[in-house]
């Protein structure tokens, strides 16, 4: 963790406030561990890394380069794929909203394509038309109850998810009648992706359970990969105090039911996990600076250079870990403050209430945890997007230059 006031001071003035801090190693270790924790108890082993999470593209090369498949949900994301040089049957293709040339490129390049609902089988209807000869493999992303003992397990609240076939009212059935249909078409794998309140073991075991029953039921012969998304909890900063299963718990869970349900099988089909949270939330810092320190009545309000956007864009109230790096650790006393960002927003709080020493002007503040739904989620607004700048072994460069006026207003895009 950088926490020397020299260092941060010359790479602000180097690359300019704020900017994000990504630490290359610790993406590896987060790799090596999940890869470690699966693989080692379930060796058809693939971790298909959630783009939407986090695409930067150096990031995402690096995980190549360790191993991983690249899971995309658009077009946009996958032509990212394609331009960092992953191989293309190396990438997973899901995602609620696909054209027919999506799914003719993901085809063609012979990637693993879910279709997640019923109207993306006239799509590959017509496909399979135009390309009779070939054998089109697909998976089918299922949608099922997770709540247990009547109680909901989806994030905020959500009682039956939108995403994927259903399994209970009859569309699998369906689904699988029109596929079947299609001479050219063999379905190979099972998809289950749902982000839960509470990421618990519990979960990836049911959600692992109802995939293998279905692809033992419904397609003995041909499967090839249960896919049980993302949604697992990383490490996580010990100040949110939340007591979370550690991935070889995750492993634990889900390669058990994986070797048993398939036990008999010598060509046991790949599990495929779909991390982001969980892969890249720790590795990111941003680090923003102090520009002045005022009362309103009897509250302190810090402003700095960065926004909520740039941290939380969802703008939940949670604190995040942070550090002061204080140039003179003499010259301040204490008390409780907001730290309040750039933009005119009312809302833009960066922290609530924190408690300790008052920043002064030209301290810096680094808020820790930062890599998942950021820079990926952020709109530019009111402030070009900073520079990310990249840590590995010591050394520090740039992998995102901050954005120009010019790059903002691209003349290519906007009518002046
Ligand atoms: C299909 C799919 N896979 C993987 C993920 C990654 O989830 P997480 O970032 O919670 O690990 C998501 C996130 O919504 C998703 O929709």
């Amino acid at each position: 963790m950088l926490t020397d006031f020299k260092r941060i001071r010359e790479l602000e003035q180097t690359f300019g406030s704020p900017f994000y801090l990504f630490d290359v190693n610790k993406l590896r270790t987060n790799y090596e561990k999940m890869n470690n924790a699966f693989k080692s108890k379930y060796s058809n082993f693939i971790i298909g890394y959630s783009y939407k999470t986090n695409y930067l593209p150096f990031l995402c090369k690096e995980l190549a380069n360790l191993g991983a498949y690249a899971e995309v949900v658009s077009r946009l994301e996958y032509d990212l794929a394609m331009k960092i040089g992953v191989t293309p049957t190396k990438i997973i293709f899901n995602g609620p909203l696909k054209t027919y040339q999506d799914i003719e490129m993901a085809l063609n390049n012979g990637s693993i394509l879910n279709i997640d609902s019923l109207y993306e089988i006239n799509l590959l209807k017509k496909y399979c038309e135009v390309n009779k000869g070939k054998q089109v493999r697909i998976g089918i992303r299922l949608n099922f109850d997770l709540s247990h003992h009547g109680e909901d397990a989806l994030q905020e609240g959500y009682e039956v998810s939108r995403f994927g076939v259903c399994t209970s009212n009859g569309d699998l059935d369906t689904a699988v009648e029109q596929l079947n249909q299609i001479k050219n078409i063999t379905i190979i794998g099972v998809h289950g992706h749902f982000s839960t309140k509470e990421r618990k073991v519990e979960t990836y075991k049911n959600i692992t359970n109802v995939l293998c029953s279905i692809a033992k039921q419904y397609f003995p012969e041909t499967i090839e990969y249960v896919d049980i998304g993302g949604g697992f909890y990383g490490e996580l900063p010990e100040s949110f105090n939340i007591d979370s299963p550690s991935f070889d718990d995750y492993a634990n869970a889900v390669c058990t039911m994986m070797n048993q349900e398939f036990a008999d099988l010598d060509r046991k089909p790949y599990l495929i996990i779909e991390p982001g949270i969980s892969m890249v939330a720790n590795v990111f810092t941003f680090i923003a600076k102090v520009i002045e320190t005022k009362k309103m009545r009897n509250k302190h309000f810090v402003l700095i250079d960065g926004s909520v956007h740039n941290i939380k864009p969802t703008m939940h109230k949670r604190n995040l870990p942070m550090r002061i790096v204080k140039k003179d650790l003499e010259s301040t006393s204490s008390g409780t403050y907001n730290i309040v960002g750039y933009t005119c927003m009312e809302k833009d709080y960066l922290a609530n209430d924190v408690n300790g020493l008052l920043p002064v002007v030209n301290d810096y503040i680094l808020f820790e945890n930062v890599g998942a739904y950021t820079i990926v989620f952020n709109p530019p607004f009111i402030k070009e997007r900073p520079c990310i700048i990249a840590v590995d072994q010591n050394e520090y460069f740039v992998v995102r230059k901050k954005e120009s006026f010019k790059e903002f207003f691209n003349e290519e895009l906007y009518i002046f």
